[in-house]
């Protein structure tokens, strides 16, 4: 049973905020009969679990800055949580809307659960792991299907495989949990004490949490190298070698730049909303596979989807991000990574 009372305690997030590290591995996960008790337990001890599973790989060397956060999609959330009544679904929840532009789509692909492994170490990313498949069950016995895996790696100064400085417009200090964890403040309530009110109570829930949306990107690279470097920098919007931001006139009378095409501005407040991008390359010189796997925090997931759709459909419709006539998706999900007090009170 969850223990509400973790409301009235500050909710500690999980460690979305890590700090860029050397490696990554992206774990996506298909749970098989989520309708099953058997299997709805046995999930529910691994999210329970990820503080003591991430421990025990972290110690094993405290600089390797090994941390994980786990999230869960819209259909096994429903599985799990459904039938409780103090545990309410992250109001925008849902599974990744594909979207079809003019020239480029982005697919929506299967998954239930991702792991976003952080560490400078590649064995400590393996080792994790390794311990949590193997403690969901190996081959047909697991109550799990890996959907994807991938092993990323930093590239030179941050760089994706396209050669720009990828991650320079993330929020920092203050302005990082302000645009990726839900705040008490999203949760409307209509009742002048929330806290004894149960709708409240069920609605934190998703407090402290972020949604969390993944693509996976393949490159063309001999179609990207054929430009010049300063057509590369239109498409992406800053300078390749210095990283420096190119000015938005230039573009009012080409198509936008990938920047300004990601920036989403609150029609309301005129504020710029934010996502913390955590991108790495992955990939493969000897298959010829390569390229960017792309992951978002938000405290919105409307920002998030408004990003694609400014990117895939285009501003005005039809001026789409050149940034995917070199890049095509082959995955796209949607997960929820609720606060770390959340995992930990579904013991
Ligand atoms: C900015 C690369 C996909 C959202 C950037 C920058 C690069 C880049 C190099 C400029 C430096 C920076 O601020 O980080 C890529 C690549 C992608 C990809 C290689 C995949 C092939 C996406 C997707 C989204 C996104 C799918 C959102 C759904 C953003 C945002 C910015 C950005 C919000 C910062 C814009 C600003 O405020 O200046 N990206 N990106 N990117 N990208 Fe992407």
């Amino acid at each position: 049973q969850m223990s509400m009372a973790s409301h009235r305690v500050p909710i500690a997030p999980q460690s979305v905020d890590a700090p860029l590290t050397q490696h990554a591995t992206f774990l996506v996960l298909a749970v098989r009969s989520p309708a099953e008790p058997q299997t709805r337990q046995a999930i529910r001890s691994t999210l329970a679990g990820m503080s003591g599973r991430t421990k025990t790989v972290a110690m094993r060397d405290l600089g390797g800055r090994f941390s994980c956060v786990v999230g869960i999609g819209s259909d096994l959330w429903d599985h799990l949580f459904s039938s409780s009544a103090e545990v309410k679904k992250p109001a925008e929840l849902r599974p990744f809307r594909p979207i079809r532009g003019g020239k480029h789509a982005a697919p929506a692909t299967r998954g239930d659960l991702l792991f976003h492994i952080r560490a400078e170490r590649r064995d400590l990313c393996f080792e994790f792991e390794r311990q949590l498949l193997d403690s969901l069950g190996r081959g047909a016995d697991s109550v799990v299907e890996v959907v994807d895996e991938t092993v990323g790696f930093r590239y030179f100064d941050a760089r994706d495989l396209l050669g720009f400085v990828d991650g320079t417009a993330n929020p920092l200090g203050a302005a990082l949990p302000a645009s990726v964890l839900v705040a008490a403040s999203d949760i409307s309530s209509g009742s002048n004490d929330p806290c004894s009110d149960p709708d409240y109570v069920a609605a934190s829930t998703a407090v402290g949490g972020s949604y969390v949306v993944v693509q996976k990107y393949v490159h063309d690279m001999a179609r990207w190298n054929a430009l010049n470097t300063e057509q590369q920098e239109s498409v992406i919007g800053r300078t390749k070698l210095t990283n420096e931001e190119l000015d938005d006139v230039t573009e009012t009378t080409q198509s936008k730049a990938h920047k300004t095409l990601a920036t989403i501005v609150d029609e309301q407040t005129g504020e710029e909303h934010d996502i913390l991008r955590d991108n790495m390359p992955f990939g493969s010189p000897g298959t010829g596979e390569l390229g960017t796997y792309f992951i978002g925090y938000s405290r919105r997931l409307w920002v998030v989807e408004k990003m694609l759709e400014r990117m895939f459909v285009g501003v005005p419709p039809g001026m789409h991000d050149r940034i995917l006539d070199y890049s095509m998706p082959l995955t796209g999900t949607t997960f929820f990574a609720p606060s770390a007090s959340f995992l930990a009170n579904l013991s």
